[in-house]
């Protein structure tokens, strides 16, 4: 096989494996639909964005966040329903936290119009990604 074959077969399969991991599957294998779906949206940058803060597992490491905790095996430090009420309100649990509040409906002059008055994240999608951070376990 020619050299620039090989090469071409190589990058290939890496843009491949690292496809799969911006989608988050690696994260969830094995996991629900939901569960996968979560995962996605959790370190899609125009939804969860999660990533910006978190070490997201599953995902590339190269596009994570130091700012909070590693979610590696946060499923079995915190049950569904503390992962619930972060989601929703993490503030109202971790007074002076970064990490923004989800769930509530967002008000005040620096909220774009288009926000005003709903919450950063949707409760179907909340639900999904509790439902992928309840599977993070070992790891
Ligand atoms: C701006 C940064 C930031 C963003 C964005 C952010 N978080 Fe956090 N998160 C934090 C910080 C900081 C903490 C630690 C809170 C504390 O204990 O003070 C935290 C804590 C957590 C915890 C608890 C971890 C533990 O071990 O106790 C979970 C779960 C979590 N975040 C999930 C998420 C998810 C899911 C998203 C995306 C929807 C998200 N976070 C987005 C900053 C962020």
């Amino acid at each position: 096989m020619r050299p620039w074959t090989t090469l071409g077969l190589a990058l290939l399969a890496a843009a491949l494996i690292s496809s799969g991991a911006a989608r988050g599957a690696p994260g969830a294998q094995g996991a629900s639909p939901l569960a996968q779906q979560g995962a996605r949206w959790a370190a899609d940058p125009a939804v969860g964005d999660c990533g910006i803060c978190h070490h997201l597992p599953g995902h590339d490491p190269r596009d994570q966040g130091t700012i909070g905790p590693s979610l590696s095996g946060v499923g079995l430090r915190l049950d569904e329903d503390a992962l619930r009420a972060l989601l929703m309100d993490a503030r109202a649990l971790r007074p002076g936290t970064v990490m923004p509040t989800y769930g509530r409906p967002a008000t005040g002059p620096r909220i774009p119009p288009t926000l005003q008055g709903k919450p950063l994240l949707p409760a179907h999608v909340r639900e999904a990604i509790v439902a992928w951070l309840t599977t993070l376990g070992h790891g």
